[in-house]
C-alpha cells in the first residue's frame, strides 16, 4: 500500500503550508517560535515540507529536518533553510544528545509506535534539551466527537461530544475527497506516561482556542469557540 503522505504530500502543501492555513499562521508557528530556544541544533522530526523548520532556522537555530516521505523531503529542500534527511521518527539516523531541541508537530496522531518514536526523542536531545510537541487535542478531538445540536430535547441542547475518548483507535479518515489519511487515536495518558518513561518533563502546556482565522472559514465550529483543537506541550530531557 503507498504511504498516505507520500500519495498526498502535494494535497498537504496546497492546503496548510505556505500561508494557506490560518491555523498555522495565526497560531502553530507563533507558538513554537515563542518556545525555541535562542541558539543551538535543532531536529523537525515529521517536518513535512519544512514550515516549522522555515520559522527555527529564521531564528537562528541550525535545523535539521526529517521527514518519510520523499514528496515532503524534496520540496522541503527546495523551499531551502534546514539540512534535509529522509528517515522515520521510529528510528532517527541522528547521534544520541546531539540536537538542544525537537519539535514534532502534528505527526505521532500518525505514528503508530508511540513508545519507539518517543524513546528516539529522549535519546537524540541533550540532557536539559527542549522537545516541543503538537498534537490534534486528544481529548477534544477523539474520532467521534463534534459539535451537537440537539432540537428534540426541551429545551434544545448544544454541547461537544467527546466521543470513545478511553479507546485507542487506528482510522482512516477521509479528510477530503478520496484524501484517506492514517490517524491514531490515545489517550492523553498514553502521550504524558510514554514521555515520562522516557526521561521527559513537561514544563509547559498550552490549550489555545482556535484563532480567528479558523473560525471565519468554519461557521460550524463557531459556537465550539472555546472548544481547542490544538494541545501544546514543551518537555525538558532530564
Ligand atoms: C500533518 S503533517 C505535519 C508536517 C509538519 N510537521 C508541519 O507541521 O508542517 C504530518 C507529517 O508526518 C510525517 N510522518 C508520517 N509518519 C511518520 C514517521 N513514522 N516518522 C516521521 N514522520 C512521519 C508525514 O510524512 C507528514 O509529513
Amino acid at each position: 500500500m503507498t504511504d498516505p503522505w507520500e500519495a498526498h504530500a502535494a494535497w498537504w502543501q496546497a492546503e496548510f503550508t505556505d500561508g494557506a492555513d490560518p491555523e498555522y499562521v495565526e497560531q502553530i508557528l507563533p507558538l513554537i517560535a515563542a518556545n525555541l530556544p535562542s541558539a543551538g541544533r535543532l531536529l523537525d522530526i515529521g517536518a513535512g515540507e519544512g514550515q516549522v523548520a522555515r520559522v527555527a532556522a529564521a531564528s537562528g537555530l541550525d535545523v535539521v529536518a526529517l521527514d518519510p516521505a520523499w514528496r515532503q523531503v524534496s520540496v522541503g529542500q527546495e523551499r531551502g533553510s534546514a539540512a534535509w534527511v529522509q528517515g522515520s521518527a521510529t528510528s532517527l539516523p541522528i547521534a544520541d544528545a546531539s540536537v538542544d531541541a525537537a519539535v514534532v508537530c502534528l505527526v505521532f496522531e500518525h505514528v503508530a509506535a508511540l513508545d519507539d518514536a518517543l524513546a528516539e526523542v529522549a535519546r537524540v536531545v541533550r540532557p536539559g534539551g527542549t522537545f516541543l510537541f503538537l498534537l490534534n487535542h486528544p481529548l477534544l478531538q477523539t474520532p467521534g466527537s463534534g459539535w451537537i445540536d440537539d432540537q428534540m430535547l426541551e429545551p434544545p441542547e448544544q454541547y461537544w461530544r467527546i466521543g470513545e475518548y478511553l479507546t485507542e483507535a487506528m482510522t482512516d479518515e477521509e479528510v477530503e475527497k478520496e484524501v484517506f489519511i492514517t490517524f491514531f487515536h490515545r489517550p492523553l495518558h498514553r502521550y504524558l506516561n510514554g514521555a515520562f518513561a522516557h526521561g521527559l518533563r513537561l514544563v509547559r502546556m498550552e490549550e489555545p482556542a482556535p484563532p480567528p482565522g479558523f473560525l471565519a472559514r468554519a461557521p460550524e465550529y463557531f459556537a465550539a469557540a472555546t472548544v481547542p483543537r490544538l494541545l501544546f506541550l514543551r518537555f525538558e530531557r532530564v
